[in-house]
Formats: C-alpha cells, structure tokens, sequence
C-alpha cells in the first residue's frame, strides 16, 4: 500500500473494526445497563459513509475489516454494506472481511452474508442453558440464537463462539461449551470481562481470570499451544482430544497490547485507537467536510494518538470503569 498505517510505536494497523450501530436486541448485564441511551439515527453514518470508510483504510494497508456493534445485524442494510466493502476481497486488496454478532438475526442474514464474500463469524454464546441466557442477556431466546448459529453453519460460514467468563454464572460450563462447539466444528474463544462503561452490577463480582479457568480444563483436556493467530487478540490452543482450537482473551491475566494491530470506529464515525482510552479522531468530520485528503490527515494524526496499551483492572468494588463508553459504541 501507497502508505501503510503505522503508529507511535511502530505497530502497523491492519485491522479495523466497524460499529454499524451502538443498539442491541439484547442487554447482556456485563456489558450494559438496562436502561441504555443510544444514538439517535440522525448521528449515524449511512452505510455509503462506511464504505467510504473502509475504502480510505484499505488503500492504507488494512487488511481485515471487522463489522461490529451493538448487534450489527439489527441495522438494515448490513449485507449490503457487505458486499460493498467485499469488492475488496475479490481485488486481494482485502485478506478477511468479518462479523461479530449475537446471533439472533442470523437465521434470515447467514447466506446473503456469505454471498458478500463472508467466510467466517464470531458468534458471542455465553450460555447454552435456556434459563441462564435469558438471565445473562435479560429477555434473549437461546433458541434463536442457535437456530442462527445452524442457518451460519448451513450456509458454509465458519464460526467460532465467543463466550465472556463469568464467575458464578457460566464457570461450570465452559467445558461442555468446548465439547459442544467441537461436534458442532467450531472453534470457542473465552473472554476476560472488561471495565466499560457503568453496569447495574459490579464488575468485581462476575470476573473470572482465565489462568485459573486454563489450568482447570487442562485437568480433563490437553491443551497444546499453537502459534496461529487470526490477527485478533486471542492466542490460541489445540484441544487435543477434541480437535478444535480454544482461545483466550486475556486483558486482565495476560496483557496483548504489544501486538495491536487494530483501531475501530464507532458508528458515529469516530476512530478510537484503543478500546481502554478515551483519544479519538472524527472521521465524519474529516469525510463530510473536508473529503479524500482531510481524511488521511485525520489518519496520520489518529496513528500519533494511539496509546501504548489499556489499564483495565478489575479488583476494587465499585470502582468506576476504566473508560466511560459500553463496549457497544466501541464494538470491542
Ligand atoms: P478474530 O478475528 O476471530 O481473532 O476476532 P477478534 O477477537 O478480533 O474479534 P471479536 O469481535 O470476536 O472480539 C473478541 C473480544 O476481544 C471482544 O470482547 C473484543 O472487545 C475483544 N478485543 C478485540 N480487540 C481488543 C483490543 O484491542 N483490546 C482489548 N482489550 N480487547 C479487544
Ligand atoms: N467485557 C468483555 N467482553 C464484553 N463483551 C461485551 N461487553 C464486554 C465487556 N465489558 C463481549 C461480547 C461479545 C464481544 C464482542 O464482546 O459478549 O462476545
Ligand atoms: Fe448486545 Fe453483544 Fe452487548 Fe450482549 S454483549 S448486549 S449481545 S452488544
């Protein structure tokens, strides 16, 4: 690429993520509060925007985009913006072009998804228990959400299951979400619980870190590291007697920062450089009012502001969130 993204610290940026909307059909009690104030549509970009977007960062050298929300599958139009940004893929100039998604709407998105060039999602499943995802999620079907994992599946997409580690809510069932998600193909990615944005619980009484949660399946299971990385934050390992990959997201136990690769836009269209600080650059600003060249100025200043990595902790009660905003504006 003509001029690739670099920042302060010599990371190279080659992975953007997208919020489409900061909306959710759901409430996961981890990640919002009940009673949530969302953007008003008027402060959205339109999909035409987006593309626009993502265009400006792969001739920058990104190579991975990631849609994201909220739930992105509750904006209309998202397969569309799909295909718009997988020209890309059929160019090369583009490696992956992917989703992060709840689920429960992908009974009806799955195939035009695929068709857009989509070959593989995460699906967050924090539970397979009716009862317990209704609680977790607060009024969510678990039923739907599996249906849209089988109609992902049916359509040729791959997938792996992302699961938030909770104390005293999903701890015992990680391991039969592993075998579960090994009979199914897919791999599973377990995720520290992160301080953003204020919940109406305390963060202190669900974390579980997931060095503890590691040495427990290796008691059953063995685990073999493996160096594959997917460009995300997870490191991976192989589950030998099961034959998937099992990743860790580890914020807290097992900080990743040195390898970012990522920035994410809010679908405001503000670049955030880490999901743990609070620096931004409006691109909206830059795309509606100055065009082409403003927006890669805003790019090059965007690089110098990235912070060298986030300062989640998770150990005193009722301490404030590292950072104010969900992690739905952001979209992790
Ligand atoms: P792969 O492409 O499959 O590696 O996905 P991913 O892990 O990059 O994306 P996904 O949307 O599934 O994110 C899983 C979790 O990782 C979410 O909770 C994200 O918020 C979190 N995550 C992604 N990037 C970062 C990061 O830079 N810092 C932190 N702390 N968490 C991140
Ligand atoms: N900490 C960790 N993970 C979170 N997610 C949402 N909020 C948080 C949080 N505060 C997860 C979702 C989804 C992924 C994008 O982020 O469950 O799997
Ligand atoms: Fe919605 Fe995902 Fe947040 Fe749950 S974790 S409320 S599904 S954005």
């Amino acid at each position: 690429a003509r001029n690739t993204l670099t920042d302060g610290f010599g990371r190279r940026i080659s992975y953007l993520r997208i919020s489409v909307t900061d909306r959710c059909d759901l409430r996961c009690r981890y990640c919002m509060a009940e009673a949530m104030t969302f953007l008003p549509k008027s402060a959205v970009l339109s999909l035409e925007e987006i593309s626009a977007l993502a265009d400006a960062f792969i001739a920058r050298g990104v190579r991975k985009i990631r849609l994201t929300g909220g739930e992105p599958l509750v904006r209309r139009g998202v397969p569309d913006l799909a295909r718009m940004i997988g020209r890309h893929l059929e160019t090369g100039a583009l490696d992956e072009l992917t989703l992060t998604t709840n689920g429960t709407q992908l009974d009806r998105q799955a195939q035009a998804l695929y068709d857009a060039g989509v070959r593989r999602i995460n699906v967050s499943l924090d539970s397979r228990d009716p009862d317990r995802f209704r609680y977790i999620t607060r009024w969510g079907d678990v039923e739907k959400a599996l249906e849209g994992i089988a109609a992902a599946k049916a359509a040729g997409l791959r997938i792996k299951i992302n699961m938030v580690a909770l104390k005293d809510f999903n701890e015992d069932e990680i391991e039969p979400m592993l075998r579960w998600c090994a009979g199914e193909g897919h791999d599973l990615t377990l995720i520290e619980t992160m301080p953003l944005g204020a919940i109406d619980e305390d963060r202190v009484d669900r974390y579980l870190p997931l060095d503890k949660v590691r040495a427990a399946l290796g008691e059953n299971l063995t685990l073999t590291d493996i160096p594959e990385r997917t460009g995300g934050p997870a490191r991976y390992a192989r589950v030998e007697e099961l034959g998937n990959r099992i990743g860790f997201i580890t914020p807290l136990t097992n900080n990743f920062c040195d390898g970012c690769n990522r920035v994410r836009i809010t679908a405001s269209g503000r670049l955030y450089m880490c999901l743990g600080h609070d620096d931004r650059v409006d691109l909206r600003a830059a795309l509606r009012e100055g065009g082409p060249a403003a927006l890669d100025a805003a790019l090059d200043q965007a690089m110098a502001l990235k912070p060298l990595r986030h300062r989640f902790e998770i150990d005193k009660r009722d301490a404030a969130p590292a950072v104010g905003r969900h992690m739905s504006v952001t979209g992790g």
